[in-house]
């Protein structure tokens, strides 16, 4: 089962099993982060689930909807690597993926 390292906003780390096809969002919120509020439940409507993803695997995840770019230009804490985590699917592809939970707006 691929894994995901999440940083919560203390700065904390943690690895958990994310099963293939959930979403980064869905993997967070199931493994007790609840500062990921995730309030749309998914939709790509609200920008409660946004994350920074580590650098080293930007260029791996798919590109973003027009929808979701539009969403997280309404963060104030949008940064060159943000996404929405409801926006990203694991595969064995991504296994070892590092996302830090962004900051709440
Ligand atoms: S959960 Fe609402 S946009 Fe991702």
């Amino acid at each position: 089962m691929p894994k995901l390292v999440v940083v919560n906003r203390a700065g904390e780390e943690k690895t958990v099993e994310a099963g293939a096809g959930l979403s980064v969002m869905e993997a967070i919120r199931d493994n007790g982060f609840d500062e990921l509020l995730a309030l749309c439940g998914g939709c790509c409507s609200c920008a409660t689930c946004h994350i920074h993803v580590d650098a080293a695997w930007a260029d791996k995840l798919p590109a973003m909807s027009e929808d979701e770019n539009d969403l997280l230009d309404s963060s104030d804490h949008r940064e060159a690597t943000s996404r929405l985590s409801c926006q990203i699917h694991m595969t064995d592809a991504l296994d070892g993926l590092k996302v830090v939970i962004a900051p709440e707006d």
